[in-house]
């Protein structure tokens, strides 16, 4: 047995960095193509094995807690943002308890009456805009309606009514202090980490200021986040208390904004690319609803393939989180093979290499929804649909609801770290957008479609990137 491959490289310490900071998903593949789907990276002093393929998500995503860590690889970034006592500031046991109950929050009925709240947040955020036409910047323009929507919904009445310049100018400190430097140092003495500390205590303080409100008004039957939190008991009967509400809703905050922003903004870019397929989601509307101007309801949306299939296709080729980490805490052998991974190295998965990957989608770069629906069977690469037969994995249609950690789609993780937003990103994403193509026609602008900026904690536009927009009936 011998530890994994090491990709070479020529500075010490710095290792492979620049390489894989310029372009991540081009490093996978190349070294992939090298290697196989397992090998070792330098950066700044971590070694970094990469376990890629729908078997290298299956080992990292079912890995044992006895030999790789979550909280290991994330705390230096999390605690001092989310705070104590929550996510991975907890024992892995407490995590699984406190994402039930986020979970258990996102209830059909919770979400049905989230969907008038989002349309409206939309129309009222659009009003800005200027009244015939222009363009808009997509990635700051989608940051502030994610943050306005989830503040309505999820946060509820008392948070989004303070979401003026105090709370933006936290949320916007927060965020300067999660980013990829906040992960190698917890601590530096920098601006933007004393800034952080500042912003969360009090983001904390205006969160426990409102916990007490409602706990002293007996106000915990809104259909938002901290109205169910406020009723959740541990198993051992305990309540979550307000400090650990207060750290709950900031881990959702730095979770739920950036992925679904991100998510959103490259929805608009396509649907900006592809006026025509803006114009199918509209008459999908007609077909439900019976008339573009009824309103959207969350039965509505849930008749809506064509919308739901675009967003799975942009988490295919957009998948906001592109390097998933753990810690390896205990030397684990990496199945079928003589390697090895040493304690101490940084497992990363990275589900974007498979859904990029052409041998399991035809012209995997092509934005194409149409391949999520089931006349597209025949959109996927005969051998891996062979496949199916032996690993019981459905490489072509039904990937997408498939819970299976062998998926090679899976933008939402898999296993005990899965993302529990999912059905709420999906209802936001869905109700923002199904909103604005009623409204507006898009168009690219000369500058065509955006890149990716990989300097990014979560991957999302290089902006300025803009869109035309004109409105439908001015
Ligand atoms: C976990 C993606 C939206 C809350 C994850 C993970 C991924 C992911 C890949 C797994 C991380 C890991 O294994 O280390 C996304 C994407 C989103 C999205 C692509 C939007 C398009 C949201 C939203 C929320 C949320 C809206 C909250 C309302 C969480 C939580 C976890 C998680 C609590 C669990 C972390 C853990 O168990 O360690 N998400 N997410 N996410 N996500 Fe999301």
């Amino acid at each position: 047995p011998h530890a994994p491959p090491q990709v070479p490289y020529i500075l010490p310490f710095f290792g492979n960095m620049f390489e894989f900071g310029l372009g991540p998903i081009k490093f996978f593949q190349k070294y992939r193509a090298r290697y196989g789907d397992v090998y070792t990276m330098l950066v700044f002093g971590r070694r970094m094995t990469v376990c890629l393929g729908a078997d290298g998500n299956n080992f990292f995503f079912n890995a044992k807690l006895a030999h790789v860590s979550a909280e290991e690889a994330y705390k230096t970034l999390t605690v001092p943002v989310f705070g104590k006592g929550v996510v991975y500031d907890v024992h892995n046991s407490v995590l699984m308890e406190q994402k039930r109950f986020m979970k258990s929050a996102l209830t059909s009925d919770n979400m049905r009456a989230y969907v008038p709240m989002i349309v409206e947040e939309t129309q009222q955020f659009v009003k800005r805009w200027d009244q015939k036409q222009g363009v808009v910047e997509v990635v700051q323009a989608m940051a502030e309606l994610i943050t306005l929507t989830a503040s309505r919904t999820l946060f509820g009445p008392d948070v989004r009514s303070q979401l003026d310049e105090t709370l933006a100018d936290l949320y916007h400190d927060l965020d300067n202090g999660f980013t990829p430097l906040n992960f190698l140092f917890e601590n530096l003495p920098l601006e933007s980490y004393r800034r952080r500390d500042a912003a969360h205590v009090a983001l904390k303080n205006i969160y426990l200021q409102i916990l007490k409100k409602r706990s002293i008004e007996m106000d915990n039957v809104k259909p938002d986040m901290i109205s169910h939190l406020l009723n959740c008991n541990y198993k051992n009967g305990r309540n979550l208390s307000h400090e650990e509400i207060a750290g709950i809703m900031i881990a959702l905050l730095m979770a739920g904004q950036h992925t679904s922003s991100a998510t959103s903004s490259w929805t608009l870019l396509h649907l900006a690319e592809n006026p025509k397929l803006a114009a199918k989601l509209r008459e999908e509307q007609i077909e439900v609803l019976g008339s573009e101007d009824a309103p959207l309801t969350f039965d509505a949306l849930k008749q809506m393939p064509m919308l739901d299939n675009v967003v799975s296709e942009i988490l295919r080729l957009h998948p906001p989180i592109i390097e998933i980490l753990r810690k390896v805490v205990q030397p684990v052998q990496y199945p079928g093979t003589n390697y090895v991974i040493p304690e101490g190295h940084y497992l990363m998965a990275s589900p974007v290499v498979t859904q990029m990957d052409p041998k399991v989608y035809r012209n995997p770069l092509e934005f194409r929804p149409k391949r999520w629906t089931e006349d597209a069977k025949k959109d996927y690469v005969p051998s891996a649909n062979e496949k199916v037969a032996n690993d019981e994995v459905d490489y072509g249609f039904g990937v997408l609801r498939t819970t299976s950690a062998r998926s090679p789609y899976l933008p939402f993780g898999a296993g005990r770290h899965r993302c529990i937003g999912e059905p709420f990103a999906y209802l936001q994403i869905k109700t923002i957008l199904a909103t604005l193509v009623r409204e507006f026609d898009f168009a690219l602008t000369d500058e065509g479609m955006a890149k990716p900026d990989f300097t990014r904690m979560f991957i999302m536009p290089l902006s300025p990137a803009k869109v035309e927009y004109t409105r439908r009936n001015p």
